[in-house]
């Protein structure tokens, strides 16, 4: 089981800590689950696959022991298998990967479904859907990735909500959309297919409580 084979056709909300202060990371996602968050968003960057450079397992490994949120990790790096263990080793739920640069993706699914988590795929906004065609019977969720991988704050591309719909046709487990998320771009994702919408600066940039459940709420009207 896990966070999302149990989810089921709920729409939920994750901040992405990377527009959060790291400095009082357990704070802000806290206040991100008072609006209603279900699971934390753990951007990982190497400075090599994207330009950008994050965190590692040892801050995935003290977030898990302050917050009961299920922490969803996304590697935006060039060599994933050598970090897949430690960050369940740290307590993650879930973890996902590039298959845009990653050489062995079935090898490295079944290592992260063998460390326990949960396997996922984010696809760049150029990646096709059939991408992962192969390796649907190894996943248990997708990010449809709506910005280019390596900052938060970008625009949203719009195009991607055409991609969700295609996906939505193929796959059976949940498409969680990451980037330009708010509460305007939520509800199209949310039509098109999509359940787990992924925000950070539009969290972040106010009381995340307030904007969290703003996303959310717009996210779960679509569905009626
Ligand atoms: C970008 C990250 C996103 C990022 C989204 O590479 O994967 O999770 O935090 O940021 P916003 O929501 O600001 O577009
Ligand atoms: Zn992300």
């Amino acid at each position: 089981m896990g966070f999302f084979n149990e989810l089921e056709d709920r729409v939920v909300g994750a901040p992405s800590i990377l527009a959060a202060d790291f400095a009082h990371l357990a704070d802000e996602v806290r206040r991100a689950r008072d609006g209603g968050a279900e699971m934390v968003h753990f951007d990982v960057m190497d400075n090599h696959f994207v330009p950008n450079l994050t965190v590692g397992p040892a801050v995935a490994a003290s977030l898990a022991a302050a917050t009961d949120l299920p922490i969803n990790v996304h590697l935006q790096v060039t060599s994933p298998d050598n970090l897949i263990p430690a960050f369940a080793e740290a307590g993650v739920a879930s973890i996902c990967v590039h298959p845009e640069i990653v050489t062995h993706l079935h090898r490295t699914l079944e290592l992260i479904e063998t460390s326990g988590c949960e396997a996922g795929v984010a696809l760049s906004p150029t990646t096709p859907p059939e991408a992962i065609k192969w390796a649907l019977p190894h996943l248990d969720f997708v990010i449809v990735m709506s910005v280019d991988p390596g900052f938060g704050g970008q625009s949203f591309i719009p195009e991607m909500v055409d991609k969700v719909r295609r996906l939505r046709g193929m796959v059976g487990f949940p498409i969680a959309v990451d980037g330009g998320i708010d509460a305007y771009t939520a509800p199209v994702m949310v039509e098109a297919g999509a359940r787990v919408l992924i925000a950070g600066s539009a969290v972040y940039r106010g009381d995340p409580a307030v904007e969290m459940r703003k996303i959310i709420t717009a996210g779960r009207a679509a569905t009626a």
